[in-house]
């Protein structure tokens, strides 16, 4: 099942994508009410489906309980994406993980808003080491250090974070950029809805906040088989190997990292994030 489809220099599973549903993305005509929640993988993309899909459904829990997450918020890129793209009381949530210098002209021909989460890339490491043992479209990731160091060389499938990060972040005069990290929603999920509610124009009642706040949280996310990842058949994802909503914690990199693999981490980070204006609201310590 492991096929890669390479694409304008980065690997992708070619189990979900093709040439052909790569092209169509890059080239797909964007409405100025469409949404889209751009991400580097394990970033916190599906806690960004999920509070999209509360905050447009006024805190009505029945879709995110009912319609699986890549249902409500399909991945653009993917080929299950023209039978799943949804009309939502008029705007169109999307997904992608592509990197900007291939999505971003299709983007610009419209006033589509961009939703962009990032989270520590230490974490996301971590997180995407995990991942690649329980989904079985992504290769063997063989041992966490020789993962890391293809993740700091960019060579991972979805290409670099660092790419991906400054890549958008450099979009920001060009679109219309919410920019996020996972540890902002960790720290305060209620601040950051209000925020993107007042982005996307929705005006948010207590009683939305308060409803969002209880189903956004890990614990109710990990129940939720609508957004969880457990309807995934076993020849897709093993469920033996652990579970898509594995800890939700940030930090746990500290875990993970040797000293010799932080200060290896710590090098590449600060060579490459050297001009980036970003706000990093992580520890790498
Ligand atoms: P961990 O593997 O560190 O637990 P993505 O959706 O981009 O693939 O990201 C998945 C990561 O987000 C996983 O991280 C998952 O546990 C975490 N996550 C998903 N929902 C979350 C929530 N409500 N609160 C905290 N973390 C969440």
């Amino acid at each position: 099942m492991e096929v890669t489809e390479t694409f304008a220099g980065i690997s992708l599973p070619g189990h979900l994508h093709t040439k052909e549903s790569l092209h169509f993305a890059t080239t797909f005509p964007f409405r100025d009410s469409d949404v889209l929640i751009v991400t580097y993988p394990k970033s916190g993309t599906t806690w960004m489906q999920e509070i999209l899909t509360l905050l447009y459904s006024a805190g009505d829990v029945r879709p995110a309980k009912t319609i699986p997450n890549w249902v409500r918020a399909p991945w653009l890129e993917q080929i299950y994406f023209k039978d799943t793209l949804q009309d939502t009381a008029g705007h169109r949530l999307i997904t992608t993980h592509l990197p900007a210098r291939v999505l971003a002209p299709a983007l610009q021909q419209s006033k589509a808003k961009v939703i962009y989460v990032a989270r520590n890339p230490k974490d996301v490491a971590v997180s995407f080491y995990h991942f690649h043992r329980l989904a079985k479209f992504l290769p063997d990731p063989g041992s966490f250090d020789a993962f890391l160091l293809q993740f700091l060389e960019g060579t991972v499938q979805y290409g670099s974070w660092f790419e991906h990060v400054k890549g958008w972040l450099g979009q920001r005069q060009a679109l219309d950029i919410f920019y996020v990290t996972y540890e902002e929603l960790h720290q305060d999920l209620r601040g950051a809805a209000e925020h993107l509610g007042t982005f996307l124009g929705l005006p948010l009642g207590p009683e939305t906040l308060d409803s969002l706040e209880r189903h956004c949280s890990f614990a109710a996310m990990r129940d939720n088989a609508m957004a969880n990842y457990s309807l995934i058949p076993c020849e897709i994802m093993d469920h033996s190997q652990g579970r898509f909503m594995r800890k939700g914690v940030v930090g746990d990199w500290r875990q993970h990292f040797s000293p010799r693999q932080n200060a290896l981490f710590d090098r590449v980070y600060q060579r490459e994030m050297r001009d980036a204006a970003l706000r990093a609201p992580w520890s790498m310590a």
